[in-house]
């Protein structure tokens, strides 16, 4: 409709293709035609088994009513009482909280005054750095805070150490069961023990949803609802996606297609690494979100025949224009193993205009009174496109018409349905993380911990040889 701005996301991978890049440099129709069959293998596959073991998280578009309103009545109520909200939680357990939290909230949303807040102040909690971990003292009064411990599995070291130690501090009120809510697995695990003895307000994720495709439930639906965020809009957006999705088609599958292109990327042309690039502040913690998701899933030592193929494609945060000054340089000119991925968002929501500069400035400067900051990240993105496609590098455009709910909705689960459909295409299994476990084992191990199940750990490190100290200087 004239007039109107279309919301949809758009994926442009004209820089991608040999037609606009040259044979050598793009992928060339033939690729295309040679990985259709896998492509419909792959969708066939994902759609005939959505919402089934660990496709879950596809049934998350569409929740029940009754715990929408729940998990909107619960952030009412810490938005009305408490001073601050804190996260506790890692890996897929934060980085979807962090991620929407910091593209729909206003920018320094925490330094805002209350009114214009409208809510808690918010902290999220990845990391146990204890210089971290004591600051947060410094800045938030825990008599005034809500926290919210977030483990699927439930026994997550360094989640739980948090839980610990806020349970330690808020330990002379005796109602300090009513500042915490877990989130957890609703059938087994550690918290979801200590949440029934303790009687802690517990949001559940659903069997089959992993923690880095768990941002569209509870994990995920509750810090957005707190930071004021419509959590009906951003499941709206995905649910749209998902439509979009599952088209056999491939030219009009957006997922599908990004998937069998950067299959032949990576696999066919030694495109190893993606570069996540947007270009909006906003959109920033999207980046670390979309490395957990692409690292974790398609990482993997073996194929599901258990194989070894060493797969993944590893993926790289940037943020435009801030590392055009520090990481372009290498893409432009570096090894051709990169696929630069941008993100352009059409409008943004606040604009400033560049004054006019006096008459005696330099021209170069007065050129730019009169711009608005919008015109000018655009034509550096565009410069940044531009620049790599005339360097023969591959790049593609992911086109937000705005950030709002209902667009990064559609974005979150976009990169999933990659994840999955990519899963297919290189035949791993997308939804474990043994390569994380070996190193969980090695520091409870480490700790001492006395259990049956770190023995061997156990006697490797006792066993491993002193660090050579020719090589420490
Ligand atoms: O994606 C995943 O499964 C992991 O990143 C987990 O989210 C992370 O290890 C934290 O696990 P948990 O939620 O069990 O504490």
């Amino acid at each position: 409709m004239a007039g109107t701005i279309p919301k949809s996301l758009r994926l442009d991978v004209n820089n991608l293709m040999a037609d606009t890049l040259g044979g050598g440099y793009g992928v060339d129709a033939g690729a295309v035609e040679r990985w259709r069959p896998r492509a419909e293998a792959a969708l066939k596959a994902v759609q005939s088994s959505r919402g089934q073991g660990w496709l879950g998280w596809m049934d998350l578009p569409a929740q029940p009513e009754s715990l929408l309103d729940d998990i909107e009545a619960m952030a009412e109520r810490i938005r009305l009482n408490y001073d601050a909200f804190v996260l506790l939680g890692i890996g897929g357990s934060a980085l979807g909280p962090i991620c929407v939290n910091e593209a729909l909230r206003p920018p320094r949303y925490n330094e805002l005054p209350k009114a214009r807040r409208g809510g808690p102040r918010m902290y999220f909690e990845d990391n146990i750095d204890p210089e971290r971990m004591a600051s947060l003292r410094a800045v938030v009064d825990f008599r005034d805070a809500c926290f919210n411990v977030i483990t699927k599995s439930g026994g997550t070291a360094e989640t739980m150490s948090q839980y610990l130690y806020v349970r330690d501090a808020l330990r002379d009120n005796p109602r300090w069961r009513d500042q915490v809510v877990a989130t957890t697995s609703g059938v087994k695990g550690l918290l979801l023990d200590i949440a029934r003895l303790e009687g802690l307000k517990t949001f559940v994720i659903p069997e089959g949803v992993g923690g880095r495709f768990s941002e569209l439930c509870p994990v995920g639906l509750l810090a957005a609802a707190v930071g004021g965020a419509d959590i009906r809009a951003l499941l709206k957006g995905a649910a749209d996606m998902d439509a979009r999705c599952a088209t056999p088609e491939l030219w009009k599958n957006p997922a599908l297609l990004e998937a069998a292109l950067m299959a032949v990327a990576s696999v066919e042309m030694g495109r190893n690494i993606q570069v996540m690039m947007p270009y909006a502040d906003s959109l920033r913690m999207v980046s670390n979100w979309f490395v957990q998701l692409w690292a974790e899933s398609l990482g993997k030592l073996v194929n599901r025949a258990g194989a070894v193929v060493n797969a993944g494609q590893t993926p790289v945060g940037a943020l435009g224009v801030t590392d055009q000054h520090s990481q372009l340089q290498l893409y432009s000119e570096g090894p051709f193993d990169k696929v630069i991925t941008m993100m352009k968002v059409e409008t943004f929501r606040e604009e400033t205009a560049i004054p006019r500069a006096p008459e005696d400035y330099p021209g170069d400067i007065r050129f730019l009174g009169g711009l608005t900051h919008s015109q000018l990240i655009e034509a550096e993105r565009f410069g940044t496109e531009y620049a790599l496609t005339r360097a023969k590098r591959m790049n593609q455009t992911i086109i937000l018409p705005e950030v709002s709910e209902y667009t990064l909705g559609q974005l979150l689960y976009f990169f999933e349905m990659v994840t999955a459909y990519m899963g297919e295409l290189l035949d791993v299994d997308a939804f474990n993380q043994p390569g994380v476990e070996a190193s969980k084992i090695a520091t409870y191990a480490k700790l001492g911990h006395p259990a049956e199940r770190y023995a061997e750990a156990r006697s490797a490190l006792a066993a491993a040889p002193e660090r050579d100290a020719r090589y420490i200087i």
